[in-house]
């Protein structure tokens, strides 16, 4: 998610979950040709598996950007058809795409010529004055003929004219069962649904209809959910038993990261929502903005931090 996730939030998200699959914010074709590759791509090992998002539409482009992500290691290169900012919208890229199928289509099929990983869409049930039932199936009918793995549907429209992107993901009704009817009508193609997912409870219900559930904002607010994920959706414990061991474990990253020159801000934003309902949480969240921005902040401040939550007794709880 632009300007909220990056490599150190993925590192933490990986943490609490061994299977989820994770996503880079988008990146655009532009920026990857001709930007600093190794510190927008760059990753940890530990992240895998993890997709790779690209923001664009010249197939050229797409094909390009697919093969660097691939020789980076991405497991899977995804493509946006989703995002409404009108910076995205003027470079013919993100949502203003699901008008032109043929286009996508073309992009998708660059990209799988040029990669052996997975490629895979996401995107929005319509835009506008698009009718979802005719404009969802265009998309995804030209998208998985063209040879996407997976599609990936933000179960609502996006209104170009007049919603800011913030009121884009909020306002547009969301509308689960169109996206259960794509599945109907594709059985073969793996349909991942995404938009106002709370919980992994919500999450076990979409499962019933549909191969998988992205979550957004539920997962990067509130990350302790992602400590049920293993348990609850793949039948395995979680790596980590609490978010203190989750924070025990990302010590030896935060500090690789310290001597290499990162602050300890930037690592330790991605944790305001690390706990929840727990004695603490609130003084853990002050120590944190107060003497994480701190110049030369060290790791230490993160555990005096977690010093001041009683965490341990409480198991994860994630619905
Ligand atoms: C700050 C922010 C940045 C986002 N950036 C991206 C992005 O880079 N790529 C993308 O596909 N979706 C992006 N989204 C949209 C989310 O991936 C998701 O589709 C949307 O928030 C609805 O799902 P949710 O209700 O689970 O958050 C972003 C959302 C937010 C809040």
């Amino acid at each position: 998610m632009m300007d909220w996730t990056d490599r150190h939030c993925r590192v933490f998200h990986r943490l609490m979950t061994r299977h989820a699959r994770l996503y880079t914010e988008m990146l655009t074709t532009g920026a990857i040709l001709r930007g600093d590759r190794a510190r927008l791509l760059g990753f940890d090992t530990i992240e895998h598996p993890v997709a790779l998002q690209l923001g664009g539409s010249d197939p050229r482009d797409l094909a390009a950007c697919a093969r660097i992500g691939e020789d980076f290691g991405y497991d899977e290169i995804n493509l946006n058809v989703g995002c409404p900012s009108d910076r995205v919208k003027d470079g013919r890229f993100g949502a203003c795409l699901m008008a032109e199928p043929e286009i996508v289509a073309q992009g998708v099929r660059a990209m799988k010529r040029a990669v052996g990983i997975p490629v895979t869409v996401k995107c929005r049930l319509g835009i506008d004055d698009q009718d979802p039932e005719i404009a969802l199936d265009a998309l995804a009918r030209g998208v998985v003929d063209a040879g996407a793995d997976a599609l990936i549907v933000h179960a609502r429209k996006a209104w170009l004219n007049g919603l800011s992107p913030k009121e884009n993901r909020d306002i547009p009704p969301l509308d689960y069962d169109r996206v259960y009817r794509l599945k109907a009508a594709m059985p073969d193609v793996p349909i991942i649904i995404n938009g106002g997912i709370a919980d992994l409870a919500e999450a076990r219900q979409h499962l019933l209809h549909v191969d998988g559930v992205m979550l957004g904002r539920a997962a990067y607010q509130e990350p302790w959910r992602l400590l049920g994920a293993d348990p609850e959706l793949f039948g395995e414990a979680a790596p980590h038993a609490a978010m203190k061991d989750v924070f025990a474990a990302m010590t030896p990253y935060i500090e690789d990261e310290l001597a290499r020159g990162t602050r300890l801000h930037s690592i330790t934003r991605h944790f305001v929502g690390a706990f929840h309902g727990v004695p603490g949480a609130r003084a853990f969240r002050r120590h944190l903005a107060e003497n994480g921005v701190k110049p030369g902040a060290g790791v230490n401040v993160l555990r005096d931090a977690i010093a001041l939550v009683e965490d341990r007794a409480v198991a994860p709880i994630a619905a």
